[in-house]
Parts: C-alpha cells; sequence; structure tokens
C-alpha cells in the first residue's frame, strides 16, 4: 500500500532487510531474551513506535496529500490493532486450573500459541 504510493510520488521504496534496518525509524531490538514477556514488550515497543511515525505522517501530510494521508491513516488503525494485540497477550492472567479468568484475552476461542505464532513472524516495523 504505501510502496505503491512511494512509487507514485516519484521515490524509491526500500525493499530489502538489509536497508529495512539501516532506514529503519524505530530500531530494532534483537529478540535474544527468550522470556515471552520480554519478547512481547520489545514488540509493544516497535508498535508504538511505528505509531508516532505514522501520526507524524499524518501531520505533514494533513492538508498537502490527501491520497497518502488516508493510506497512512489506515496503516496507523492497523499498527493500534498490533499494540492492542501485543498488550492483551502481554496482560494475559489464567484462572484456576489454567483457564482463562474474567481479566484473560478477550479473544475466547484463541489459543494464545496461535496468537503468539501469528506475530512472531511479522517482519520489524
Ligand atoms: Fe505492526
Amino acid at each position: 500500500m504505501l510502496t505503491g504510493r512511494i512509487i507514485q510520488l516519484g521515490g524509491t521504496p526500500v525493499t530489502t532487510p538489509q536497508d529495512w534496518y539501516k532506514w529503519t525509524n524505530c530500531g530494532y531490538d534483537v529478540p535474544d531474551d527468550p522470556f515471552v514477556r520480554k519478547i512481547l514488550e520489545q514488540n509493544i515497543k516497535g508498535e508504538q513506535s511505528a505509531i508516532g511515525v505514522y501520526q507524524k505522517l499524518l501531520q505533514t501530510t494533513l492538508t498537502s496529500d490527501p491520497v497518502t494521508y488516508n493510506i497512512v491513516l489506515q496503516i496507523l488503525e492497523q499498527e493500534a490493532e498490533h499494540e492492542e494485540d501485543l498488550q492483551s497477550l502481554l496482560d494475559y492472567r489464567p484462572g484456576p486450573r489454567g483457564r482463562r479468568g474474567p481479566q484473560s484475552h478477550p479473544s475466547e476461542n484463541e489459543d494464545i500459541a496461535s496468537s503468539r505464532d501469528s506475530w512472531s513472524s511479522r517482519s520489524p516495523q
């Protein structure tokens, strides 16, 4: 979505992982600590950084580029969802006998392991 817009505006998208690390606005914390809590905290930090970057882009494009503004707004909504999902996993507290209690993850049918798999395969922000 954003790549297409960059090309429309005459720019060159950053497409290789090496360049992602070079040009990232958010940095990248290597997940070298095996504890899930630490990895979740690192990912939440990454999502929050991405949200900040997209909020700045919204301000920049608000009056000058409505097409880019709408694209960035859609991406920002997705990043906010990512942060909420990760925060839900971080806040997860099992109920008695490992069952989910009233403060458990809102998606009752979703196993925490499958949630973990879906976010761990994402590329850095
Ligand atoms: Fe994200």
